[in-house]
């Protein structure tokens, strides 16, 4: 591994020296139907806008683009779905097809340019496809992950408003057929905003039964449409007009809606393509995560075919689909130059397959990296990883609101030196700074909070959908001229940053970002529930876990593990399977500050086996001891 050879300092000191200059450069690589007035709009929005007066579309330059450049029959989307015994390719001309007859669908059934769509799909090529109809007619996606429950989907509904639904009548989780349409309809029953028409691809695994009027079968209208050759072109949108929204867990049970526009989101990811992740147009890029995650939207779908690479949709787990030899065989089946998968994903191969005896039965000779984000890689998983599979191993930090990479090795500008525990170094377009609680920089090895200096880089959200003031609330208005991170960490001497843990109540579960706040809003909505707290314990597996600590009503006499069962039920019927919410305990009390604020921090200490001292503010340490015998009663807590 060389690494003086590297652009990286060079290339961070161009942007930071002139960002403008910078991301008019990167812009050239996008096609554009109208230029920008200005780069950066520096007075407009809520912290600049990129690209302003730009028109542009996003679709185009995924698919059009490729095809009028001679490049339509050069694979543009691998389907490898372990779970159906499927492999299927699509070409450029034929995906540019298949979303052009789509978005024809959507405009009659209603959908117009700035309407919502909302996705609720597996991971099947209709997913992309929808995605890609969307932004074609100017339409904003909202993209639902299929482990959440009717009741999430609703909120999602409510928020966003759409006039369409897209979804699929099933998904497959391994070897268990989730059937989604049920979910669907008792979702939109449960919703104020009703959508006027939903198109539904039916698969043979569980066919849903349809709503007459109001339900539209994906194959039957689509074959019609091809039967008519009508498809729908791209049309002209605003470079900061919407082009999705995605939800995010936020501190309460309301999710964030974050929002991405069309123009500075395309400069921003193909720049990554090239220089963070070195991928070149026609090679095969895998991301082995979900369309439902931000991972999902930027690296499934979108950039690897804004670059004109290959992307790979995976209908399968690392393991037991069949076996933890799964993504050895679809990296040498399908030449995969680069993997960009969770943490979590390599762990669960490790724990089925700890001496990698799957990895030899492959010819893998064609990866080159592999990327990890989404949690914190531990550096025994990196060190495991790159003893397997002899490939530099990339840790890299973003966020559903960066869309994007924070802090990254770039791999395309050059390696640099891998510290382990570290994501790197910050990404152009990134200034970062720890910031202390009065929000002024720390030195260099002191923790805190790490905030980016604003403006944000183009790709990131603008805003909040329909809530500037949530926005500002939560990210701005933290630190004066910086946006909260809300990970606390600290940088080194070299620029290096060490994201070490959330600063609010959002957990990682497998990769999967969800709201303690919001488990608890749903656990104490149980009658028997006096009060409750959800911490996040560390788990070898997921990373980590929700733990539920639950105070009875006075006089309850009902089994305290029967109410246990209940509060777990409650919670995957509320929020959804995703939530793992598994670990329930009654308690007699919860341990408080004297202005009754919940020791959350302390128990997490507890739960995790740290050392722990009761802080100073406590009303009764004897309460810490108590929770302490109830974890360890359930083999928690060291
Ligand atoms: N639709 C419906 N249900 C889903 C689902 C989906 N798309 N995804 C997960 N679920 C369900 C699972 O079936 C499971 O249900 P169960 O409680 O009945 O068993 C539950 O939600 C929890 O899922 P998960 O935590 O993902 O566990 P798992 O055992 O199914 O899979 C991993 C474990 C590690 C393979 C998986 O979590 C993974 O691949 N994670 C990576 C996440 C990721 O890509 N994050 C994005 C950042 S890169
Ligand atoms: P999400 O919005 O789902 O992508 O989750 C974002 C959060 O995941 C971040 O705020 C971090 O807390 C965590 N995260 C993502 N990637 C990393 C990483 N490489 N290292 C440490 N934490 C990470």
């Amino acid at each position: 591994m060389t690494t003086s050879a590297s652009q990286y300092h060079e290339v961070y000191k161009s942007w930071l020296d002139d960002p403008e200059a910078f991301w008019g450069e990167a812009a050239k690589d996008v096609s554009w139907y109208k230029p920008w007035d200005s780069v950066l709009d520096a007075y407009s929005g809520q912290y600049g806008r990129w690209f302003s007066g730009a028109e542009c579309n996003t679709a185009y330059n995924c698919l059009d683009r490729h095809v009028e450049a001679g490049l339509g029959d050069q694979p543009a989307l691998i389907f490898d779905s372990p779970v159906t015994d499927t492999v299927k390719t699509f070409t450029y001309s034929e995906l540019t097809d298949e979303v052009a007859t789509l978005a024809a669908a959507l405009v009659d059934l209603g959908v117009k340019t700035g309407d919502r769509v909302v996705i609720y799909m597996p991971m099947i090529p209709q997913a992309v496809m929808a995605m890609l109809a969307c932004a074609r007619i100017g339409a904003v996606h909202s993209v639902v992950f299929g482990g959440f429950a009717a009741s999430e989907l609703a909120t999602r509904i409510d928020d966003a408003k759409p006039v369409a639904i897209v979804s699929a009548s099933c998904g497959i989780e391994g070897s268990k057929v989730i059937p989604y349409k049920p979910l669907l309809d008792k979702a939109i029953e449960l919703s104020q905003s009703k959508p006027s028409a939903c198109l539904i691809l039916q698969r043979p695994m569980a066919e849903a039964s349809m709503i007459a009027g109001r339900d539209y079968d994906w194959l039957e209208v689509t074959t019609s449409l091809k039967e008519r050759g009508r498809k729908a072109g791209p049309v002209a949108v605003k470079a900061t007009d919407p082009l999705y929204i995605l939800y995010t867990s936020g501190t309460t049970g309301q999710p964030k809606g974050v929002l991405r526009d069309n123009g500075g989101h395309m400069v921003a990811l193909k720049w990554t393509m090239k220089n963070l992740y070195d991928i070149k147009p026609g090679e095969v890029f895998w991301v082995a995560s979900d369309v439902g995650w931000v991972v999902g939207h930027s690296y499934i779908c979108y950039a690897p075919l804004l670059h004109g690479a290959t992307t790979l949709v995976y209908e399968g787990k690392p393991v037991g689909t069949p076996d933890a030899g799964a993504f050895w065989r679809v990296i040498s089946q399908h030449k995969v130059a680069s993997l960009f998968t969770a943490p979590t994903a390599f762990r669960a191969i490790k724990k089925e397959d700890p001496d990698g005896s799957f990895v030899g039965k492959y010819d893998m000779s064609c990866l080159r990296a592999l990327f990890l984000a989404g949690e914190r890689a531990d550096p025994d998983t990196i060190k495991w990883a790159e003893a397997q599979l002899k490939v530099p191993v990339i840790d890299h930090w973003w966020q559903t609101e960066t869309g994007w990479a924070i802090a990254g090795n770039p791999v395309g500008l050059g390696l640099l030196p891998i510290k382990y525990g570290s994501p790197t170094v910050a990404m152009p377009g990134y200034e970062l700074h720890v910031l202390d609680e009065a929000g002024k920089p720390v030195a260099a090895g002191e923790s805190g909070t790490i905030g980016i200096k604003l403006p944000l880089p183009p790709g990131n959200l603008p805003t909040l959908w329909g809530n500037d003031e949530r926005f500002r609330e939560s990210y701005l208005s933290q630190f004066e001229g910086y946006y909260s991170t809300s990970d606390a960490g600290y940088l080194d001497e070299d620029g290096y940053v060490y994201v070490m843990a959330r600063t609010d109540d959002v957990i990682n579960v497998a990769g999967h970002r969800l709201s303690t706040g919001q488990m608890e809003e749903v656990v104490a909505t149980h009658p028997d529930v006096a009060e409750c707290a959800v911490i996040g314990v560390a788990d070898k597996l997921k990373g980590q876990l929700p733990a539920g600590f639950l105070v009875l009503n006075a006089g309850v006499t009902k089994d305290e593990k029967e109410i246990e069962a209940e509060v777990v039920k409650l919670v995957r019927a509320e929020i959804g399977p995703v939530a793992a919410f598994k670990n329930v305990m009654v308690v007699p009390r919860l341990p408080k500050t004297r202005s009754g604020k919940i020791l959350r921090a302390t128990m997490r200490k507890i739960a995790d086996g740290e050392d722990w001292t009761a802080p100073a503010t406590i009303d009764d340490p004897a309460i810490l001891d108590e929770i302490q015998g109830v974890l360890s009663s359930r083999g928690m807590g060291a």
